[in-house]
């Protein structure tokens, strides 16, 4: 798929067909993860991911909705989906390597491993939503993840069953400054 296309039909997809996802379509999404650039090549990320609906029932009991984290309400639209892929931070090298800033620059590093992945997903015909409304640690329980790895995000992936909700972005003369902070960018 052309690149412009990708970034234009890249959509959050909260409801999928009752349709599996293809094991190497899943391997390609995580392929596309491991080309993203990261602070000195540390590659801080990790990846789990499951097609078991019992692991994905219990990392969605996780979920909460609204941004509040002790809400009971999970995010139940995620259960319909075939497989989730969970992206993990290893900080131990950048830690290491850039003492406290490591921790933003591996922060940074898996997020751009992210929207990788998220726009393959689009590339190959396929749709997903960015999560991170979760219990960190209880999440880690489901899927044995050790004290000192973190869970950024995770993805369900499936085939888009017709999710429609229209989202607007800001325009670019709300965010885009030339030469200094809220100095108009004007000609752009
Ligand atoms: C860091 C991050 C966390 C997000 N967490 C959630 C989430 O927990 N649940 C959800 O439904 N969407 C989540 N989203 C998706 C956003 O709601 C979505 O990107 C936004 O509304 C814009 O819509 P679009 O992705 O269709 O452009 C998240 C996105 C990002 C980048």
């Amino acid at each position: 798929m052309e690149f412009k296309e990708v970034l234009n039909k890249r959509r959050s997809i909260r409801k999928y067909q009752d349709k599996t996802v293809r094991k190497e379509d899943v391997k390609a999404i995580i392929e596309a993860g491991l080309k993203a650039p990261s602070a000195g090549n540390l590659q801080p990320w990790r990846f789990i991911y499951t097609y078991n609906q019992d692991k994905i029932n219990q990392a969605v009991d996780t979920t909460y909705r609204g941004g509040n984290i002790h809400s009971d309400k999970n995010q139940d639209w995620i259960r319909k989906a075939p497989v989730i892929i969970l992206a993990c931070i290893d900080y131990s090298k950048p830690v290491a390597k850039y003492g406290d800033h490591g921790k933003k620059a591996a922060i940074q590093d898996v997020s751009a491993a992210v929207e990788n992945m998220v726009l393959k997903v689009v590339d190959l015909g396929l749709a997903s939503c960015w999560i991170s409304g979760f219990r960190v640690e209880e999440l880690k329980k489901v899927f044995k993840v050790p004290d000192e790895i973190d869970i950024l995000a995770f993805l369900p992936v499936g085939y888009d069953d017709g999710y429609q909700r229209k989202i607007s972005k800001k325009d670019i003369s709300e965010v885009v400054f030339k030469d200094e902070y809220k100095k108009e960018a004007n000609n752009f």
